[in-house]
């Protein structure tokens, strides 16, 4: 039987520590109870939030409308020679599905240890660290649309995969309901090592011959390193997403600031570091009022306790606006601004 409570807290439910409050809130546990909710017309034609962990979300102001906290749990796998299926509930914690995969010795997914939140929120921006995004993985996804309440899957191609991009987040934004997702591994190995931060640490830890849980465990300390912990101080992770400019805007950059950190991105397209450019702002570990950046990572605006959604928002702004005078590159929210 489906609960819809009113007037809930959600402080608790978004990593930033946000407190605002939902008119309507709902927990699914289950398929079915998605079709039985959207049958009653009062809940269809409402405005609503799809929650997961509240980890990718800047909440502005008090939600007059209905969250609806996917809860589904379940993992199930399946060998197939030398590949594993795993499937996995949209409710269920993302770093537990790395660490079931890990622990069984599915390669793959060992590189995205310890990002927080939930596996069904994970294909929403196609989540990616240390070389390897959710795309190399991700096998197919089932997801209920609230318009038909009918159900869907969708295939890797379906999905339309970019950086920090997905077809989720355009065409279909807000009209599914990711229920489940599965994943493709592996049972051999094939370890991405790339990103130098990992390759260093491996060789700090004297480890020559890195196993999967090797390189989990070497990316987790990496992250704890560099990234603040939101039980302890809000966040919702990198704030910006790094740019990707032409070549011809890149060279005008380059011509002033030559010591730019950046990366090829493909098609004559160029990423910058956006916690580079933010960090050369002067804003790195900046305190403003209850808001800030990280003393260790410029591109994460954190919550000091108490900070509102507007305070934030209006933060992100200020930084947007002098890395532009500063750099003519203009950052683009990655957080999903919920206003
Ligand atoms: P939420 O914040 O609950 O939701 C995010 C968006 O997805 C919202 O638009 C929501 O409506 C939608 N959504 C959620 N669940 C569903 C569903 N079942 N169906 C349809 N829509 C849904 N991200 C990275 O990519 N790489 C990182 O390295 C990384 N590091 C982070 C580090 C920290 C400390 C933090 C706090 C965040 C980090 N993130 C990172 C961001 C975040 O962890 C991911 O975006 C994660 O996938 C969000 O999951 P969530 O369940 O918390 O989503
Ligand atoms: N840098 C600075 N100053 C800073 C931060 C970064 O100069 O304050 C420069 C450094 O040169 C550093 C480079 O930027 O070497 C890259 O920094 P880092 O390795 O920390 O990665 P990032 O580009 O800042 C991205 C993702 C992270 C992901 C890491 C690791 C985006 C928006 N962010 O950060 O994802 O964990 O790479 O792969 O792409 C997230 O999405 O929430 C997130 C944390």
């Amino acid at each position: 039987m489906l609960q819809i409570q009113e007037n809930v807290s959600l402080i608790n439910f978004n990593t930033f520590g946000i407190d605002v409050s939902a008119k309507y809130f709902v927990e699914i546990g289950h398929e079915d109870e998605l079709v039985e909710l959207f049958m009653d017309p009062q809940w269809l034609q409402m405005e609503r939030l799809v929650l997961g962990g509240g980890s990718n979300m800047l909440l502005v102001k008090d939600f007059d409308g209905l969250v609806v906290r996917i809860n589904i749990r379940g993992i199930d796998h399946r060998i197939n020679h030398n590949e594993v299926f795993v499937e996995a509930g949209a409710g269920e914690v993302w770093n537990d599905l790395v660490n079931f995969c890990v622990a069984r010795e599915y390669a793959g997914i060992e590189n995205l240890s310890l990002i927080p939140g939930s596996v069904g929120a994970s294909p929403i921006q196609n989540i990616g660290a240390y070389g390897v995004e959710l795309k190399d993985v991700f096998y197919s996804c089932h997801a209920f649309e609230i318009a038909t309440d009918t159900f869907r899957t969708f295939t890797n191609e379906d999905c339309r995969f970019g950086y920090r991009d997905s077809i989720f987040k355009n065409e279909l934004k807000e009209k599914y309901i990711i229920t489940s997702v599965k994943f493709k591994l592996s049972l051999i190995p094939n370890l991405n090592l790339k990103y130098g931060a990992i390759e260093q640490e491996l060789v700090n830890r004297g480890i020559s011959n890195p196993t999967i849980k090797d390189v989990s465990q070497v990316v987790s300390h990496i992250r704890v390193s560099k990234l603040p912990d939101p039980s302890t101080i809000g966040n919702a992770g990198s704030f910006f997403k790094n740019p990707i400019i032409t070549k011809d805007q890149f060279e005008q950059v380059y011509s002033k600031f030559p010591e730019v950190v950046n990366y090829p991105a493909g098609d004559g397209l160029v990423k910058l570091a956006a916690g580079w450019l933010i960090e050369q702002c002067g804003w790195k570990g900046k305190v403003v009022g209850h808001t800030g950046t990280w003393k260790n990572q410029a591109l994460v605006l954190v919550n000091h306790g108490g900070a509102t959604g507007e305070e934030v928002y209006s933060f992100s702004s200020q930084i947007i606006d002098s890395v532009y005078s500063k750099f003519g590159v203009l950052l683009e929210r990655e957080v999903n601004i919920i206003n």
